[in-house]
């Protein structure tokens, strides 16, 4: 399973990429406007400099909601950096744009999916990765992970190739349970990743190994 970073800091994914983890970087607006990127010069800017910070994918989210405008930005983003994957909506010129993508050789991802239907559209217009938002779907009171598990049995039945992008992943135990579930990738902030080093009994037992070493060479 590939760790992506979903953020627009240039700090996390420099952090991400020393401790070896980063396999590529996951952006919306809402996090390029948390870093205070705004106007689409300098948002292209970024987008530059996150790609070449990176050998893998970069996710890079079209503002556009029709038809025409996707295709223009799909063009201007993927002449950015050859690691530039377009990020679609799921919505129904999002579709026909991804279908577009496909045809001509951009590779997309999916977003804001929420149910196993919208997944099957995303896999039979193409995308390179579908993104279901597993946390967004456990705040409204149902469970993320059985979508992820869903899609997960749906592409293997029907031998689709879009790799599935846990997001919108919280904790890590999202992580672990999206592996479980069959994802190929999962996006979340450094912090879940950090999250994944925590054991009480990784603590004591070092703080033991330690002290013993100490006795013995005092
Ligand atoms: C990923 O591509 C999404 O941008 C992201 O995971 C959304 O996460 P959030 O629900 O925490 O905003």
């Amino acid at each position: 399973m590939k760790f992506f970073i979903d953020t627009a800091s240039i700090d996390q994914i420099k952090e991400a990429k020393e401790l070896g983890l980063l396999d590529g970087v996951t952006t919306n607006p809402s996090l390029m406007a948390k870093e205070g990127i705004t106007g689409k010069d300098n948002i292209l800017k970024h987008y530059a400099t996150i790609a070449a910070l990176v050998e893998g994918d970069v996710s890079a989210e079209v503002i556009s909601t029709d038809f025409a405008g996707m295709i223009a930005e799909a063009k201007e983003l993927v002449e950015i950096a050859d690691n530039i994957i377009v990020k679609i909506p799921m919505i129904m010129d999002g579709v026909k744009a991804m279908s577009w993508c496909t045809e001509n050789g951009i590779p997309t991802n999916c977003t804001l999916v929420f149910s196993g239907a919208q997944a099957i559209l995303a896999a039979k217009a193409g995308a390179t990765y579908v993104s279901p938002f597993i946390g967004r779907i456990d705040d409204t009171n149902w469970d993320g992970m059985e979508l992820i598990k869903q899609i997960a049995e749906i592409y293997a039945i029907q031998g689709f190739e879009t790799q599935i992008l846990a997001a919108s992943i919280r904790s890590s135990k999202h992580i672990v349970d999206a592996a479980l579930a069959g994802a190929d990738v999962v996006t979340c902030p450094l912090s879940s990743y950090l999250g994944m080093l925590k054991h009480p009994l990784t603590d004591i037992g070092l703080a033991q190994f330690l002290a013993d070493y100490r006795k013995g060479n005092s």
